[in-house]
């Protein structure tokens, strides 16, 4: 195992991160992790070196942290440090901080926390988080020991990226979606470069987007990582250009399987900053210009085209839509669509018309909503 700085830390965190958000479970049951399997995974990671561990919340319907309390015991809880996150989206008031704080403190049964993060942060959950005076709480929080350090996990677009760590000092960590496929989507390559020039630790989630990344691609994908000199299975391709990076501290993994964990740990103990030759990053290039040519709607998620009268997330819903047809899965698509709910779905479009005088790229946007609605409106599997 390899270790970096991370942020402003006297500590080093191993480059590969164990995510508690895709455990083996019963088929079907996302709440049903299989403990013995899943324990197993967890410590073979610690025995393999990892020292930094994801959980939150919603993480398989609430019973990740249960879990990790559990698997964590004899000795591996002091192996580690460990994240857990606060779930924005249900907080009403400022006494909600310290009921979940404390029900989480329950579950994982630690005496202290040593990284407390704010989930999946979008603009108007920063701001109702900043007026409900989370940031005084976390400092009291910080100063009587209950939590080491503060970060937050990040869902949307740069701007907002930046104001975050803008508006605090004493930020440690920044967690955002990082693969080869997303330099520019969220807070993309220059988020983590920004995070970095103010003293963040930069940790990577879905850096196989999900396991997408990982599957068998494409038989034209296929070819170009065949042309390669050296033989790879394409997570390794992806493991690899993140390590790539001397800006990005963990590479959080979410391994179902101890065969997944196994061939981490082996990338993790091989690649390293500047791993990579020019030929190997032209390939990834042509990789990506691939996958991205199989996106059937030319959004650029402007947004020119919000806020829909009606309530349409329509970047959103595109960006299912492309994921359906450029990674050949749609099932996946369909889950992502599945959490944008109701109030915002694709089938309330009314035909009003006034996105499609907006959109630069001159969508057909009325007839895309149609096409992507009856596709991803189908129920996925349980993941
Ligand atoms: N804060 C947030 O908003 C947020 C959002 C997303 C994730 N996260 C955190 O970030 C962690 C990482 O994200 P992620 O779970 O999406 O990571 P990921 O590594 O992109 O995807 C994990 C999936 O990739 C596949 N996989 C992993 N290693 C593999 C290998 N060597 N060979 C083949 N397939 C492999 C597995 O898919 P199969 O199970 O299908 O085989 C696994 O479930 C999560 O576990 C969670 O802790 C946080």
């Amino acid at each position: 195992m390899k270790y970096r700085k991370f942020g402003n830390l006297d500590w080093e965190a191993s480059v590969l991160g164990f995510g508690a958000m895709r455990l083996p479970h019963r088929e079907g049951e996302y709440s049903a992790i299989l403990e013995d399997k899943a324990t197993a995974i967890l410590h073979a990671a610690i025995d393999g070196g990892v020292n930094y561990i994801d959980t939150a919340q919603p993480y398989h319907r609430g019973e990740s942290e249960s879990f990790l309390g559990r698997a964590l015991k004899d000795g591996y809880r002091d192996r580690v440090r460990v994240v857990t996150k606060l779930p924005c989206w249900s907080v009403e008031k400022r006494d909600d901080f310290d009921r979940y704080f404390d029900e989480q403190m329950e579950k994982l049964q630690f005496d202290h926390l040593d990284f407390y993060l704010l989930h999946a942060l979008q603009r108007d959950w920063w701001d109702k988080m900043k007026d409900l005076g989370f940031l005084d709480w976390a400092e009291r929080k910080m100063a009587d020991g209950a939590i080491t350090h503060i970060g937050f996990s990040f869902h949307d677009r740069l701007p907002l990226f930046k104001r975050i760590i803008d508006e605090y000092d004493n930020w440690t960590l920044a967690m955002v979606m990082c693969n080869y496929m997303d330099i520019n989507y969220q807070a993309g390559i220059e988020g983590v470069k920004y995070a970095v020039d103010n003293g963040l630790a930069v940790v990577a989630m879905e850096p196989l987007r999900g396991g997408l990344l990982a599957k068998e691609p494409p038989s034209d994908i296929r070819s170009i990582f065949d042309s390669a000199q050296t033989g790879r299975t394409p997570a390794e391709w992806a493991l690899r250009w993140l390590w790539d990076r001397s800006d990005i501290s963990v590479v959080l993994s979410g391994m179902s399987t101890i065969e997944q964990l196994e061939q981490n740990l082996v990338s993790a103990s091989e690649f390293e900053p500047d791993c990579m030759s020019d030929d190997e990053h032209e390939l990834i290039r042509d990789v990506r210009s691939a996958y991205r040519s199989k996106a059937l709607i030319p959004c650029t998620d402007c947004r020119y085209c919000m806020p829909c009268p009606q309530g349409v997330a329509i970047p959103w819903v595109f960006e299912y839509f492309n994921m359906a047809s450029v990674y050949e899965d749609p099932d996946a698509a369909r889950e992502q669509y599945a959490f944008l709910g109701e109030k915002n779905a694709a089938s309330l479009c009314n035909a009003c018309g006034k996105c499609e005088d907006l959109c630069p790229q001159h969508i057909g946007i009325i007839d895309a909503l149609r096409e992507a609605h009856a596709l991803l409106s189908v129920p996925a599997s349980d993941p």
